[in-house]
């Protein structure tokens, strides 16, 4: 009977893990998150400033937030859609006493409010970036910047292109940097 149970469980899990993952790749892109590594090589080139408000959009475990947060000195915002990696990204900023600089909020990307942005990170796939363009050209203000991690976006102002030197990984070594 605890087998039958079991392994209903462990199937009701996996459909769960599947539908979230399928869900996401739909909406801009699944739960993979850049290397420690390469996103601490990009923080390092964007050039925050204390004070300045970075966005993530589609934010995972928070990473990029928690860094900027403890390097830089910014005010952090992450939206992220799937609730158990958000609650991860919750849970780590607390453990880096970041809980107060890093907002993290359980919502779709695309109805995020972008007017106080400085500098907005993302890191989906390309037709997610198709759809997040139009947004960042309709609400960006002037002289923020947008680092896109790995795909290209489509209509806004390329500034430069950042290069990672190679680690062991073969993950995309470049983020691309634009303004509105
Ligand atoms: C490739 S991961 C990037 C995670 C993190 N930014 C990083 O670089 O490590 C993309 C994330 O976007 C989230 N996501 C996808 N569509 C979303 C949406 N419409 N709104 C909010 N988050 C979304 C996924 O759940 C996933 O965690």
């Amino acid at each position: 009977m605890v087998l039958v149970i079991l392994f209903y469980a462990l199937q009701i899990t996996l459909l769960a893990c599947a539908g979230i993952f399928m869900w996401t790749w739909f909406s801009g892109g699944p739960y993979t998150p850049i290397p420690h590594h390469i996103m601490e090589s990009i923080v390092k080139k964007i050039d925050l400033q204390p004070g300045q408000v970075i966005y993530d959009l589609g934010a995972g475990d928070a990473r990029v937030l928690i860094h900027a947060c403890k390097k830089y000195k910014v005010t952090a915002i992450g939206y992220e859609i799937n609730p158990i990696v958000l609650l991860v990204g919750k849970l780590k900023a607390a453990l880096a006493r970041c809980g107060t600089q890093v907002h993290l909020v359980l919502g779709d990307l695309y109805k995020a409010p972008l007017r106080n942005a400085d500098v907005v990170f993302v890191h989906l796939l390309p037709h997610g970036m198709r759809r997040l363009s139009r947004k960042l050209l309709a609400e960006l203000p002037a002289g923020a910047r947008v680092v896109s991690y790995g795909a290209q976006i489509p209509d806004l102002t390329f500034v430069k292109t950042i290069t990672v030197k190679k680690g062991k990984l073969t993950y995309p070594l470049t983020a691309h940097v634009y303004t509105r």
